[in-house]
């Protein structure tokens, strides 16, 4: 047997479903259920049913019973389940919200971004979304083009000396695809909304010892559809992991790091706002990210900035938005079901 399968060959046993081969010792009988339970389940739903659930249920019935029978749940391990989905509910509030964080790590909030903005795009031109995360502020201040938005950076803080060696200048233009046939406008007074960790890998509400709004700041671009700034080239940092998230990941036997990202919301009048990210192509977890949210048109290369006694890097970024469609936005709207 080569190296390779037994490593895998574990782990396809524990995977494989009753009656594949799962138990070696026992005799893979496959239990006979009720052939007609699900259907019955999905002509529960009322002819007076809310349109959206109606069309989704019968499909998330038919997975979600599907996987109960193939993985051959068993009634302890359902309530197991069940435990960790009520933990995570009690651990929420308007800080913190635990059951999006357990989304994150299956990667279920990453794909649903992606489904979404796949429904909306016009054009393959349009740079590539990523989930918003738990820590953006809506009210980040309005900061001139060309200042910082890292504040009170002096010797005595601890991380000083990394600040200092990942000082970067970020720029690049905010274009519209919205003209078609391949043609990009730049897009003058789009905002560029943009926050990140400090080089502790804390943002600044998670952290006493950081300024209000620290590395958080609102840039409108001129008008050749231009932004810049000063900020840091990011750190990874790791997800909070002291709630059910972070114990399902252990029981998984994986990490909770998230590669070094800045986080963007770009917005301009008669397009669709983007929420982005883009990730710092020496990261080690560039390729492992806890919450799968990293795309290759996100990847980027910091490169070093010579004769600037505020940056050691440069990075050149444009974002390109695509147009604003009322009527699909508006659909996704009535999806918000309670
Ligand atoms: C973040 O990038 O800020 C983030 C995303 C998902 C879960 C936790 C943090
Ligand atoms: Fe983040």
């Amino acid at each position: 047997m080569g190296q390779l399968m037994q490593l895998v060959d574990p782990i396809m046993d524990r995977a494989m479903a009753p009656g594949q081969g799962a138990t070696k010792n026992r005799t893979p009988e496959k239990p006979q259920y009720d052939t007609d339970f699900t259907t019955r389940v999905i002509a529960a739903t009322g002819s007076k049913a809310h349109p959206r659930l109606a069309e989704i249920m019968p499909s998330l019935l038919r997975h979600l019973h599907d996987f109960a029978r193939e993985v051959g749940l068993t009634v302890a391990e359902w309530a197991s389940a069940i435990d960790l989905i009520n933990a995570c509910g009690k651990m929420s509030d308007d800080r913190r919200n635990e059951t999006q964080l357990l989304c994150d790590i299956l990667g279920l909030e990453s794909l649903v971004d992606e489904i979404t903005s796949k429904k909306l795009a016009t054009s393959t031109t349009e740079t590539p979304s990523a989930i918003l995360g738990p820590f953006y502020r809506n009210d980040a201040p309005l900061l001139p083009n060309g200042s910082s938005v890292v504040h009170n950076l002096t010797p005595s803080v601890p991380w000083y000396n990394q600040a200092v060696a990942d000082s970067a200048y970020v720029t690049g233009r905010v274009l519209s695809c919205a003209s078609g046939g391949g043609a990009r406008t730049p897009l003058r007074n789009a905002i560029v909304d943009v926050w990140h960790t400090a080089p502790n890998g804390l943002y600044e509400q998670q952290d006493t010892d950081q300024p209000e709004m620290n590395l958080r700041g609102r840039f409108a671009t001129d008008a050749d559809g231009r932004y810049s700034l000063y900020c840091l080239r990011p750190v990874a940092y790791p997800i909070p992991d002291d709630g059910p998230a972070g114990q399902l990941l252990a029981l998984l036997d994986r990490h909770p790091w998230r590669p070094g990202h800045i986080h963007f919301i770009v917005s301009a009048a008669g397009h669709r706002s983007l929420t982005t990210q883009i990730f710092d192509s020496r990261d080690e977890y560039i390729n492992n990210d806890s919450v799968f949210a990293v795309k290759e048109e996100l990847i980027v290369k910091f490169v070093p900035r010579e004769g600037d006694p505020k940056a050691k890097w440069a990075l050149e970024y444009d974002f390109v938005l695509g147009p604003m469609q009322e009527e699909v936005e508006e659909t996704d709207q009535s999806a918000a079901f309670l």
